[in-house]
């Protein structure tokens, strides 16, 4: 008996030795200790023997069949061990290799100039206030004092849709809608786009950007229009910089003014970027006319107001001494990186 006891002793390491899976590992035990494994019948088979042999072959047995089950646990444990290692392996994360750099773009320099303006005009008291670009001619031009046939509509051209429907030329129709629509005082800005037929070249385009000012209140003077532009030039190109204004005519302000201000590339000596006078103009403005005020609505007899139009593109090009109105539009990283901190 003691013979057959080691022979399954050893068959079962040998066994176990070549197994190399948890599946091998269960047949082995189902082969020894399973309902019609090799031990069991031993087990099945003690009744043959005699009272006396029946205890002690009976303690070998179960002495061999608790030493298999731990064999049988400890292999198992350690094939479980192994999967877990070459799952590991399999999973591992090379910490060490470079990451992806990630593209971080930064704010188009108009839009950061528009963000200045905006910063620059609410911190005066200004609103902000939008309107369509597709506009009607009647608030583009006509309650602007630009009747049809009018001359000075020829300056703006535009993109009609039908004889009453077009793109607007200006940011001008904000204000016309404004006062139809609000009671003064009235003091906002209406930035956004506008449109006219320009051929693209380093000054102009057919699409652009304007931010519109109006002010309405009683006893508003052009002395507070002075102050106002000379508080926004300082802002926005810093201090020591002064505003010029020149007569003009806008048919919607009278008197009309065209504002330049010291050239911000040469701090006024005189440059290639300002043509050598010391100046650039930068934006129309006037005190609105009272023709105008009354078509909207507005008793001029009581109010009186002021109204300016800033180029986002002129302003922007003198800030960042930018030559052409190209690079604008263009979209050139190169060119757009470096107007941020951000890499592109
Ligand atoms: N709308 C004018 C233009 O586009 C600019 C302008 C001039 C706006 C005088 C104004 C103003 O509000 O008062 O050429």
């Amino acid at each position: 008996m003691q013979e057959k006891l080691d022979e399954i002793r050893r068959s079962v390491q040998e066994q176990l030795l070549a197994a190399g899976d948890s599946a091998q590992v269960e047949q082995i035990r189902v082969s020894v200790l399973g309902r019609k494994g090799e031990l069991t019948a031993l087990l099945k088979g003690m009744g043959k023997l005699s009272p006396e042999e029946r205890p002690i072959v009976g303690q070998q047995v179960n002495a061999l069949r608790q030493e298999i089950e731990a064999a049988l646990a400890a292999k198992e444990a350690e094939l479980q061990e192994k999967e877990k290692q070459a799952r590991l392996e399999k999973e591992a994360l090379d910490v060490s290799i470079p990451g992806k750099p990630v593209k971080v773009g930064n704010v188009h320099p108009l839009s950061s100039t528009l963000e200045k303006i905006i910063t620059i005009f609410t911190g005066l008291g200004f609103s902000v206030v939008e309107g369509p670009e597709v506009e009607l001619d009647h608030y583009n031009f006509e309650l602007l004092n630009l009747p049809k046939n009018h001359p000075a509509r020829d300056a703006q051209d535009t993109f009609y849709f039908n004889e009453n429907i077009l793109l607007r030329t200006h940011t001008s129709p904000v204000q016309a809608r404004t006062m139809l629509s609000q009671k003064p005082p009235i003091r906002i800005i209406c930035p956004g786009r506008v449109y006219r037929v320009d051929e693209l070249d380093a000054t102009h385009s057919p699409v652009f950007s304007q931010c519109e000012g109006l002010v309405i209140d009683e006893g508003v003077t052009m002395g507070d229009l002075k102050g106002t532009l000379d508080a926004f030039a300082q802002a926005m190109y810093g201090e020591g910089i002064q505003t010029r204004f020149r007569p003009s005519f806008f048919p919607f302000t009278e008197p009309s003014a065209e504002v330049d201000v010291t050239c911000a590339a040469c701090k006024g000596a005189g440059c290639r970027i300002c043509k050598g006078t010391g100046w650039i103009e930068i934006l129309g403005a006037g005190m609105v006319n009272p023709h105008v005020l009354e078509m909207c609505g507005i008793d001029p007899e009581r109010y009186t107001g002021f109204a300016f139009g800033i180029g986002i593109e002129r302003v922007t090009n003198l800030k960042y001494n930018v030559p052409d109105m190209h690079l604008l539009f263009e979209n050139d990283l190169r060119f757009l990186s470096q107007f941020g901190k951000g890499r592109v």
